[in-house]
């Protein structure tokens, strides 16, 4: 094989930059092949921008045609797991959007599918290959920033209008969405925060619903987290701030870590600051300071390279399919502990988690009956997905 043949599902927002990119190849390694979107009107706009390409409505029925080794997955939240299953059934590998799936249960069953199909399992966190994070990774589990003392992100600058929440039939319900800011953008955020820190042993969580805009899932939320080490974690996100503020903090006994306003600022100390704490006052610490700048950067493509270079020559993820059950947990717990008013302990009980789920469910509204699918840039990369200072 000297490209990966590749099949997206869901032509929408995200699906038909893909394949734009694809198709003009920009990608190497990937040609596309076979398009499908259940959406009539959707299907008629494909067939004439890809005019040598097949669209199909249904996905199993590209899955069959023999057109393609490979497909991305770009639907609804929800379908990403049982659309996974079916690809791995028929021997195909897979790259989802983000996030696996609504609950960890489900998402559970999609790794194990996975792993019985030796097929590539990949997953879209295109943030992964922002240099800034990629180095503070480095320099955390490295040890260099020496034992974790504390990391707070406030990322709020992923403003929506109330337009946005209206321009899609699943947006911002619990049946069709499954969540808010936590479950549809934060999900890059939260992925970064336990890749750089670990993931933490205990949470707790506040969520706002509906502050700012007409929905019925949160638009705020505020996560408390405990490390093993009895470090601690704080995480703000919304999508009601505006310009809101995207500021990563990371302190840790031999250093600090600052990323915002697309820069890293990191002072290296000279001596552990629980040993400078203890020593005699006429001892000095040192602070060496270290400025990395941010470079533009296309994650998306990135990922989709790394997913055909790991199909086609065994080169490791940036972000494999079940590291996506990390994020979701850090997610399905916060919506746990702000249901319960309780402190949740991580593994979390994922069963629980999808008993009360399903009671929001149950109340949701459904779909969004004054939605107008509206795929505004179609074709174009949004730069509000990739990082955004
Ligand atoms: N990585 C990123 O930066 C990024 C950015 C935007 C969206 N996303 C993710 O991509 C996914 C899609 O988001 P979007 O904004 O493009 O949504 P969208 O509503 O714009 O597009 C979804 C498309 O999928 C089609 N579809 C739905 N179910 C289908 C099915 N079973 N078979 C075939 N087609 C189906 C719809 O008709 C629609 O055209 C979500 O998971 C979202 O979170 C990721």
């Amino acid at each position: 094989m000297k490209t990966v043949r590749i099949g997206i599902i869901g032509i929408g927002n995200i699906g038909s930059a893909h394949a734009a990119g694809i198709y003009r190849g920009d990608v190497p390694g990937l040609t596309l092949t076979a398009l499908c979107d259940r959406d009539d009107n959707r299907a008629e706009e494909l067939r004439r921008d890809f005019p040598d390409i097949p669209v199909f409505a249904d996905a199993e029925e590209m899955m069959d045609a023999g057109l393609v080794d490979a497909v991305i997955i770009s639907v609804p939240h929800y379908d990403h797991p049982p659309l996974a299953m079916l690809a791995f059934s028929k021997g195909l590998h897979v790259l989802t959007e983000k996030p696996a799936g609504v609950y960890c249960a489900k998402v559970r069953e999609m790794v194990a599918a996975a792993k019985e199909s030796g097929k590539v399992f990949a997953i879209m966190f295109n943030q992964r290959t922002n240099k800034l994070f990629a180095k503070a990774r480095d320099i955390v589990q490295s040890g260099e920033l020496g034992e974790l003392k504390r990391s707070v992100w406030i990322i709020t600058n992923w403003y929506r209008k109330q337009s946005y929440y209206d321009s899609g039939s699943w947006r911002a319900t619990w049946s069709g969405e499954g969540g808010g800011v936590l479950m549809n953008q934060a999900p890059h955020n939260l992925d970064l925060w336990q890749w750089i820190c670990g993931m933490p042993v205990e949470l707790r969580a506040d969520c706002g619903v509906a502050t700012a805009h007409d929905i019925e899932v949160e638009d705020e939320a505020t996560i408390f987290a405990r490390y093993a080490n009895g470090a601690t974690g704080t995480f703000i996100t919304t999508t009601g701030d505006y310009p809101g503020t995207n500021r990563l903090e990371i302190t840790g006994t031999l250093g600090k870590l600052v990323i915002e306003n697309k820069k890293m600022v990191w002072q290296k100390f000279s001596m552990s600051e629980r040993e400078y704490c203890y020593s005699p006052d006429d001892v000095k610490m040192e602070t060496e300071t270290v400025e990395i700048e941010d470079e533009k950067y296309n994650g998306h493509h990135r990922v989709l390279a790394n997913f055909a270079d790991a199909i086609l020559n065994g080169t490791p993820l940036v972000a494999r399919g079940e590291e996506g059950l990390s994020e979701l947990t850090l997610c399905n717990a916060a919506y746990l502990s702000a249901w319960t008013g309780k402190t949740v302990t991580l593994p979390m009980d994922d069963d629980l988690y999808y008993e009360e789920l399903k009671k929001k469910i149950a109340g949701s509204r459904g779909t969004r009956e004054n939605a107008k699918t509206a795929h505004t840039e179609s074709g174009k990369y949004n730069d509000r997905w990739n990082t955004n200072w």
